[in-house]
């Protein structure tokens, strides 16, 4: 099969690490995506244990179309049957980008008819009820009148871990988190310090990367439903899990708030996630003594003036904490802003700069090696 694993811009080459380290074979990444080839257990293992993609989809086809009768036609010719049988569901998503076929809502509906015809014909059969309770999303997408036509296997997006029951405002998504802490290079010898931890997800999804715990081991998925997927496959991906999970892991992350109801959640979180022993302490930052901080990992989304606080504010923050990590000894800072100028406050410019999206908000990450 061919599979796409969907993700942010800018987090291909995380991705793609990832499908290399589960040993599957990448064909391409292009942006937002990147494509491998493999079998039900590739299908489940990218699943369960890429920590910075949104979805795993199978690819169904991919072509040019610039008017519905070629759209029809196109998809008519795609192998439906192979997984969609009689009576199971297919909603139709679809998405267009700068392409002659601009009506989203037009697409759904000619990509739709053009499926039930095929599955009629196959199945022989005028009626499709859409009710034996299986169900297989269809997305398509087309940028510049190239198509790609995909059964989505992951329900739910792949940033729901399932740990986190509530959050705070402008929380971060977990697979964002989880590159940040992949972009930083830590590893779980060294401390890692979230000064505005909100949720706690940065420091959640290092224990979880500390453990070796699979990311998606609290959750379920699409594919679970399906009866063509091997049930030994899965069994054998679940054992995998327990067999790679480290129980003895001494962990030295440590999150602060300034908000005791963040805090409280974070911990609830945490607990879900299994982790009691991440240090999520109630605390303003400013009130924090950085000169005790030696050879960590700071890696921080700080509030951005845009959604929380007013912008005069934020930057006098930003100043504060310049002042702070010049206290500590040894430090590493990786912090998350949609704030350009953030240097210039901070006081020090940044060894590195990378272009991140943060729930559709362009972004910078600022490392400060
Ligand atoms: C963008 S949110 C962080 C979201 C977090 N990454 C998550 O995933 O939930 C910024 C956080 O900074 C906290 N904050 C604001 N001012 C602070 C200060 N002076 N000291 C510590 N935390 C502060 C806010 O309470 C808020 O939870």
């Amino acid at each position: 099969m061919e599979l796409i694993a969907t993700c942010a811009f800018g987090l291909e080459k995380l991705v793609y690490d990832e499908l290399k380290k589960l040993g599957l074979w990448v064909i391409k990444t292009e942006d937002g995506r990147v494509i491998f080839e493999g079998d039900d257990l590739a299908l489940i293992r990218a699943n369960l244990w890429l920590r910075c993609a949104d979805r795993i989809q199978i690819k169904i086809g991919e072509f040019k179309a610039l008017t519905f009768d070629e759209l029809f036609d196109q998809v008519n010719a795609l192998p439906w049957e192979k997984y969609i049988s009689k009576n199971d569901a297919f909603p139709v998503d679809a998405v267009s980008v700068k392409s002659a076929l601009h009506s989203e809502p037009a697409i759904q509906s000619i990509v739709k008819k053009s499926i039930v015809k095929r599955l009629q014909l196959k199945h022989t059969t005028e009626i499709l009820s859409e009710n034996s309770g299986i169900e297989y999303q269809i997305m398509v997408k087309s940028n510049k009148d190239q198509f790609i036509v995909t059964i989505d296997s992951s329900g739910d997006s792949l940033h729901k871990r399932g740990y986190r029951m509530k959050t705070k405002e402008a929380p971060m998504k977990e697979t964002l988190a989880a590159a940040l802490i992949q972009l930083s290079g830590w590893t779980p010898d060294r401390a890692l310090i979230d000064p505005f931890c909100g949720s706690g997800t940065i420091g959640i999804e290092a224990a979880l990367i500390a453990h070796n715990a699979a990311p998606g081991s609290r959750r379920t998925f699409a594919f679970q439903k399906w009866p063509w997927i091997d049930q030994e496959q899965i069994k054998k991906a679940y054992q995998e899990i327990r067999d790679s999970f480290k129980p003895d892991i001494k962990l030295k992350i440590s999150g602060f708030d300034i908000d005791p109801e963040a805090l409280e959640i974070a911990q609830k979180n945490a607990n879900n996630a299994g982790f009691k022993n991440i240090n999520f302490k109630h605390s303003d930052f400013n009130d924090l003594d950085f000169s005790q901080f030696e050879n960590c990992t700071f890696i921080c989304n700080p509030p951005y003036g845009e959604r929380l606080e007013d912008l005069a504010h934020v930057e006098k923050m930003y100043r504060e904490f310049g002042k702070k990590i010049a206290e500590t000894k040894n430090c590493s800072l990786f912090l998350i802003t949609a704030n350009e100028n953030f240097p210039h406050f901070f006081g020090r410019p940044a060894n590195k700069n990378r272009k991140l999206f943060n729930g559709g908000i362009r972004c910078y990450l600022f490392s400060y090696l």
